[in-house]
């Protein structure tokens, strides 16, 4: 994360969580940790970071600025994790990604201790146009609209797990310093949607994107929207 995602972050996690987190943080679907370490900074106690990807886990485990957390590879649909053992789960752009999302709910929902917190941070269906590189990608726009989840359909799918619901909001995200420096991200072909693009769409959306990038920055940072859920184990 760049230092001024950090800051956006703590100061909204901070805002959101205000009481003492019991000892274990699970970042469900961690990646490389770009958030584990946020997390373990924010809410003391250990962090484990959780991926179905060995590979990722392993460029976590490596970096030296996570040391302190933990790396499990497991599936979000079966975490091998006891029942009531964690005092937070957060996830990041993983449930889209997920086979079984009511499964990955339910297990959440078990190895929550009561009263703690499940944040789900997730584009939506509603959220996805506010990306700027989605009009350049009609067939990457066609597939995140196939699998993203609906928010009436992540609030309805917590609470079957359950969970109650405690917030929905929807939350202008610092994805980049600049169009300019958004372009070349875009070009890298990282996002998961637009490695699944067919070759000639992409090298044309990514062109005409560059373009529109050097003629409109103006040295602003680039947002678009995420949707945040916070659900919470009842004590009962
Ligand atoms: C878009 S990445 C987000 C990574 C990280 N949260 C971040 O924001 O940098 C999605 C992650 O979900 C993981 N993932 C996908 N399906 C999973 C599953 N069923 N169980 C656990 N992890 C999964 C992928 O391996 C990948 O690391």
């Amino acid at each position: 994360l760049r230092a001024a995602q950090i800051e956006f972050w703590t100061s909204l996690l901070r805002g959101e969580v205000r009481e003492p987190v019991p000892p274990v943080t699970v970042d469900l679907g961690c990646g490389l940790g770009r958030f584990s370490g946020l997390l373990r900074d924010l809410f003391g106690g250990s962090v484990i970071g959780l991926d179905r990807s060995a590979r990722m886990l392993e460029a976590a485990r490596t970096d030296p600025t996570l040391t302190g957390a933990r790396w499990l590879q497991a599936s979000a649909e079966a975490v091998p994790l006891a029942s009531g053992s964690t005092g937070l789960v957060f996830s990041y752009l993983v449930l889209h990604h997920l086979r079984d999302r009511p499964t990955a709910l339910r297990e959440c929902a078990r190895i929550l201790a009561p009263a703690a917190i499940l944040f789900i941070l997730n584009s939506t269906v509603e959220s996805l146009d506010s990306y700027v590189w989605v009009p350049f990608f009609p067939f990457a726009r066609a597939i995140d609209l196939a699998r993203l989840p609906t928010r009436v359909g992540v609030l309805t799918m917590g609470a079957a797990a359950g969970l109650s619901v405690e917030r929905h909001r929807t939350v202008r995200n610092p994805v980049s310093p600049g169009l300019r420096a958004y372009a070349a991200r875009i070009a890298s072909r990282t996002l998961s949607t637009l490695q699944l693009v067919p070759d000639d769409e992409f090298a044309r959306g990514s062109a005409e994107f560059t373009r529109y990038c050097e003629r409109e920055d103006r040295g602003q940072p680039v947002e678009s929207e995420i949707d945040l859920f916070v659900f919470r184990r009842p004590t009962t």
